[in-house]
């Protein structure tokens, strides 16, 4: 159940009632403090100039037709023409006791639509760095989040296999083979193999003819080339492969749709575009002029599709991936993680491809940008020497780093389940910083602060959970099987209740907007509520009645629940000890 639809759906039946018009605003919030009840509903304001009347006439007329016997105990009108809408304590806990014996904890899945999310789509001819991270989580966890709600999500792993750079890397390549090097050796380090390559193509006499030579006849579809490229990617895939298995991130094989996956489409794309009087030829080139986005001058901003001499470029490959994405799979939306700098090319892309048809105005394109990490210079992150990180260096630190932590807590564990823990906790505490900033942002990476056990971290929220874990584990109670009734009394017991029925509509944010921080908040703040409930509503203690005690693990139980169901989504692991 969505609370906050449910609620909007009463007051949208009572605007009819009054004689609102269809379009008038419906603005209704979570209320910032317990003494204005749970919810707010503000459209009083706006309507009264729509029916020049007062808002608190307004504001009473609504209160009187809007049916809600059932959910609240009383609504009231502050201000000018606030309403305060205050939840009947024994419906929310009867929501929560329906909602402790599902599996889905009450949400009903959506299932309503097809969606293609592209994410993080590294380039093969490189390692995966730091700048990848924050696709690949992000991406993963808003898909995570769509699957949750019953939505069909295609995830598309749009890898950059293709391109001019792949002869260089091809001459070098064939001469290492033929010194006998297998591809799995001579490519263990991309970094290397690159920086190699490039300082051949830029001093070895003819090494830049040789790889001018091989880029043609990759394009021309040479069969011994095209094993070799193959080679390439192969061991490259691998690489990423293992930084996935990693990052427990959901991406496989079967996702990968490379840029070389579009190569047969791209001229009949760019024809299409041309015949349709959108691209022209400009100067050998094929170039769309977009006037949407014209400078100061006036000059329209220019999208090339083809170079002169026929060869094709990243936004050709965009296109022919829009007709597949939005035609062939059908997708309603389609969601691209990168960071912010390709902002401008992706704007120019879907004004082209929805010029082109390729596009319909029922399917949106949504590019979701994210901001960069940076260092605690401030400065984008590099290493001491200043090169970029490599993301698989970085995870071993992470896990190094929350050893020596995990080790300094006085605890009972062995040393081999304090190695799977901070195994858990360090790629957790990585991924998490991450996912809890919003993505617009710069953010700095401060190993400090992610592996806090105070604050907005994951090894808060994984230590809150073992927290309540182990409530069950010390009353030799079974979560699963505890049944009873929900007492609603002190004002803790309220609010906690209050936060988990709340976890379907912060759901519903996170995959309408594709921000993870939302889930991150939530769970922090859901977190919190239990600390704060369990300090003044106790449950083991002696003198705590029997009814109490179960209701009280009631609420306990829906909170191990909900906090396991949105860490899964996050892709951050939880256990039951740490
Ligand atoms: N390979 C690109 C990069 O590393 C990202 C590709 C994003 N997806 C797309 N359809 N252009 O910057």
């Amino acid at each position: 159940m969505n609370l906050q639809t449910l609620l909007l759906d009463r007051f949208k039946a009572a605007l009819v009632v009054i004689g609102a018009p269809a379009d008038a605003p419906t603005p209704l919030g979570r209320s910032t403090r317990p003494e204005f009840g749970e919810y707010q509903f503000n459209g009083a304001m706006a309507l009264a100039k729509l029916l020049k009347q007062k808002p608190r006439d307004i504001a009473e007329k609504l209160v009187t037709a809007v049916e809600m016997d059932d959910i609240a105990q009383k609504l009231d009108i502050a201000g000018p023409g606030f309403i305060n809408i205050h939840l009947k304590p024994e419906w929310m806990a009867q929501q929560l006791k329906t909602a402790k014996q599902d599996v889905r904890l009450g949400i009903a899945k959506q299932a309503t639509q097809t969606i293609v999310v592209d994410y993080s789509s590294p380039n093969l001819a490189k390692e995966m760095h730091v700048g990848h991270l924050r696709s690949t989580i992000i991406g993963d966890a808003v898909v995570k989040a769509l699957e949750f709600l019953g939505h069909k999500v295609i995830r598309q792993n749009h890898m950059g296999d293709w391109g001019t750079q792949f002869g260089m890397l091809l001459a070098h390549l064939s001469d290492q083979l033929a010194s006998n090097q297998v591809a799995e050796t001579a490519l263990s380090d991309l970094e290397d193999f690159y920086r190699e390559a490039k300082v051949r193509f830029d001093n070895e006499d003819g090494f830049a003819d040789r790889a001018r030579d091989y880029v043609v006849k990759l394009q021309s579809g040479d069969p011994q080339c095209l094993t070799l490229w193959q080679e390439f990617i192969d061991v490259s895939i691998k690489h990423s492969e293992e930084v996935y298995k990693k990052l427990n991130v959901s991406l496989t094989r079967a996702d990968i749709m490379g840029e070389s996956a579009y190569n047969s489409e791209l001229q009949s794309t760019v024809n299409s575009l041309k015949e349709q009087g959108i691209a022209v030829e400009d100067q050998g080139a094929v170039v769309v002029f977009i006037e949407e986005l014209a400078d100061k001058e006036g000059n329209p901003a220019v999208y090339i599709v083809q170079k002169s001499g026929g060869g094709f470029l990243y936004s050709s490959t965009d296109q022919a991936a829009i007709l597949y994405r939005c035609q062939t799979l059908g997708a309603d939306r389609t969601l691209i993680f990168t960071d912010a700098r390709q902002a401008l090319h992706f704007k120019q892309t879907e004004i082209v491809a929805r010029k082109a048809g390729f596009i319909s105005d029922s399917q949106s394109y949504e590019h979701c940008p994210f901001g960069m990490m940076l260092g605690q210079d401030g400065k984008p992150f590099k290493t001491r020497s200043g090169s970029t990180v490599k993301l698989a260096d970085l995870l071993v630190e992470a896990v190094e780093r929350a050893e020596v932590l995990i080790n300094k807590r006085e605890s009972d564990l062995s040393a081999e389940e304090r190695k799977i823990i901070a195994e858990k906790v360090g790629i957790s505490a990585v991924k998490y910083a991450d996912l809890s900033k919003n993505r617009t942002t710069d953010y700095i990476f401060n190993w400090d602060t992610m592996l806090s056990f105070e604050g907005n971290t994951a090894p808060y929220l994984q230590y809150a959970y073992t927290r309540v874990r182990s409530i069950f584990r010390n009353a030799g109670v079974d979560l699963e099987q505890l049944d009873g009734t929900i007492l609603l009394e002190a004002e803790q017991e309220k609010a906690l209740a209050v936060k988990l029925l709340q976890f379907s509509e912060y759901l519903a944010q996170v995959t309408n907007e594709a921000t993870p921080h939302v889930l991150c908040t939530y769970l922090y703040e859901l977190a919190s509520h239990f600390m704060t409930f369990y300090e003044a509503c106790p449950i083991l203690k002696e003198s705590v009645s029997q009814e109490h005690r179960i209701s009280r693990m009631m609420l306990a139980a829906m909170t191990a629940k909900t906090l396991k169901t949105g860490l899964d989504i996050l892709g951050i692991d939880t256990m039951e000890r740490m």
